[in-house]
């Protein structure tokens, strides 16, 4: 049986590559396509990145990957090197043989959707330069998308690149006011604070028991997710956080949501002190909801599927240096 279609919208380290696997290897995804956006880390590194995903999968270039937006709309690049390091997790392969798709990420998400109207689930995980690009150049594109899941904001929570933004609206929040405001028929928004924090982090016993399930999956993930735990215990996060991946575990997984409801969710512009900052009125506000947003996940069933992925025995297509 097929799976979910899914394209995977990235700025590829970390936990995003955990989230690539998923596509690649939970049997109930199917991943159509990944477009790369300016994020994490320098752009270049993060095509490495996930074509390095797909090698550890062992399915370099069964996916296509698309080059997409290197900057943001309006504001510089800020990058998240001092939390990901450069992404790679001291890891590389031969990059001679890795093809990127010719069409725009832009281009493709247009495309795709044209192709396949009301079918596809898009996963955006990074900042939503592309996304909303493809929003204004072609007003019907939100129709078209079955469903946008996004993992961005927090839901009137503290942030983790200032104190009230979360990096990925902080990064181009103009992007993600535009893609707030274009009308997808099916948004749901996977937050940072308090759910990720709280549902979706994995103390160090807990990660250390994903580390050791002996694959090469296993040591993969160890690799990419090291610099992050390391940076988030040194300022006060208690463990490895994962909420790309559980952005789409909730998609192929929707009986692990435990909570959502409908909010307005907005994102700051105007201020430079909460410059990304995203407000999301509940209901007794009587704002027009744009967006599902989750607000409770069952945090052991998360943590399984994790483990169920990473203990998923598989071969590098082509040989990874450090992957011991
Ligand atoms: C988000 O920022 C990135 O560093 C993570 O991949 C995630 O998408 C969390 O704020
Ligand atoms: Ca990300």
């Amino acid at each position: 049986m097929a799976g979910i279609p899914v394209i995977i919208d990235t700025d590829t380290a970390q936990d995003d590559c955990v989230t690539i696997l998923l596509g690649l290897l939970d049997p109930a995804a199917e991943l159509r396509a990944i477009t790369m956006v300016a994020g994490n880390v320098g752009f270049d590194q993060q095509v490495a990145n996930a074509h390095l995903t797909l090698n550890v999968a062992g399915r370099l270039g069964d996916v296509p990957v698309h080059v997409g937006c290197r900057a943001p709309l309006l504001r510089e690049w800020a990058s998240a090197e001092d939390v990901h390091g450069d992404g790679s997790g001291g890891l590389s392969m031969d990059l001679s043989r890795v093809h990127n798709d010719d069409e725009h990420a832009v281009n493709a998400l247009l495309r795709l959707t044209a192709e396949a109207p009301g079918e596809l689930n898009l996963i955006a995980i990074g900042p939503l330069t592309n996304i909303a690009t493809a929003v204004v150049m072609d007003r019907s594109f939100a129709s078209r998308v079955r469903s946008l899941s996004i993992m961005g904001g927090s839901n009137n929570g503290r942030g983790n690149v200032t104190p009230s933004a979360e990096f990925n609206f902080y990064v181009d929040p103009e992007a993600a006011q535009i893609v707030l405001d274009a009308g997808f028929p099916d948004l749901r928004i996977i937050p940072w604070a308090p759910l990720t924090l709280r549902d979706a982090t994995f103390a160090r016993p807990e990660y250390d028991r994903l580390c050791a399930l002996g694959t090469p999956l296993a040591r993969f993930f160890r690799r990419m997710c090291d610099a992050t735990i390391d940076y988030d215990e040194s300022v006060g996060v208690d463990g490895s956080t994962h909420p790309d991946s559980l952005t789409l575990a909730l998609l192929l997984h929707p009986e692990l949501v435990r909570a959502s409801a409908p909010y307005r969710v907005d994102v700051e512009t105007a201020s430079e002190r909460t410059r990304g900052m995203s407000t999301m009125a509940w209901a007794k506000f009587g704002l027009v909801p744009n967006a599902e947003v989750v607000e409770e996940v069952d945090s052991a069933g998360f943590y399984a599927v994790l483990q169920r992925l990473l203990a998923t025995p598989t071969e590098p297509s082509v040989p990874i240096a450090g992957l011991d």
